[in-house]
């Protein structure tokens, strides 16, 4: 699949005022800074249409973007940012999971990881977090240009081992770098594969 045409929709706080979910969606989580807004660039060859910063927490909201007239795609704020306070930090936390338990259109959300770091709390908390709620998820390693691959195959490892406490079958999982770029055919032919998933 190309992305032909990306057309933001609209940004909330509260998942009621989203759009109808009567198209599929996919959503992209994770840690903040990790490159959420700047993968969603990539893959639609638009480097505005998402908003990013070097500072951490940029996305504070819910953002859906119609992609080929066909599917929104949604850049959500991240989690875990250690600078807001702990009553933002809630009303994040509230507004995201919110979402993602509202939205029987979801076919995946997305778990974007830094590929430079060994597996972390946060993200096993929250992937195990989706398990729980029976939400479908794929792992997104990014930022692959800032790391060498010995690195990169042992934190994956480490990554793949946690995950097998709690998990029987690993989640579809991808290698990306938005600055190279890496990974764009293959998050959207996984996109195209699912979208099929939906049921009208
Ligand atoms: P929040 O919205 O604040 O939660 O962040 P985010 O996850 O949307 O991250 P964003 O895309 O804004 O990127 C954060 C920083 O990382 C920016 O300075 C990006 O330029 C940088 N960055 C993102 N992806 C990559 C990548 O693949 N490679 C490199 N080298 N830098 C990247
Ligand atoms: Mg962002």
């Amino acid at each position: 699949m190309e992305v032909k045409d990306a057309v933001f929709v609209m940004s909330n706080q509260d998942y009621n005022k989203c759009p109808a979910p009567n198209i599929p969606e996919v959503a992209f989580i994770g840690r903040s800074n990790v490159g959420k807004s700047s993968l969603i660039n990539m893959i639609c060859n638009n480097k505005k249409l998402a908003k990013t910063s070097s500072a951490p927490g940029k996305t504070q909201l819910i953002n859906h973007f119609n992609i080929n007239n066909n599917w929104y795609l949604v850049d959500l704020p991240g989690y875990g940012y250690a600078k807001v306070s702990k009553k933002m930090r809630a009303v994040f936390e509230k507004m995201i999971h919110e979402y993602l338990q509202n939205r029987p259109n979801l076919l995946t959300t997305f778990v974007l990881i830094d590929s430079r770091i060994p597996p972390q709390k946060l993200d096993l908390e929250f992937i195990n977090l989706l398990g729980e709620w029976g939400i479908p998820l794929s792992i997104v390693y990014t930022k692959t240009d800032k790391v060498k691959t010995v690195e990169l195959q042992k934190n994956w490892a480490a990554f793949k081992k946690e995950l097998k406490n709690n998990w029987d079958e690993m989640p579809p999982f991808f290698f990306t770098s938005s600055a190279k770029p890496k990974g764009k055919d293959d998050l959207l032919n996984y996109i195209d594969e699912i979208i099929p998933l939906f049921e009208y």
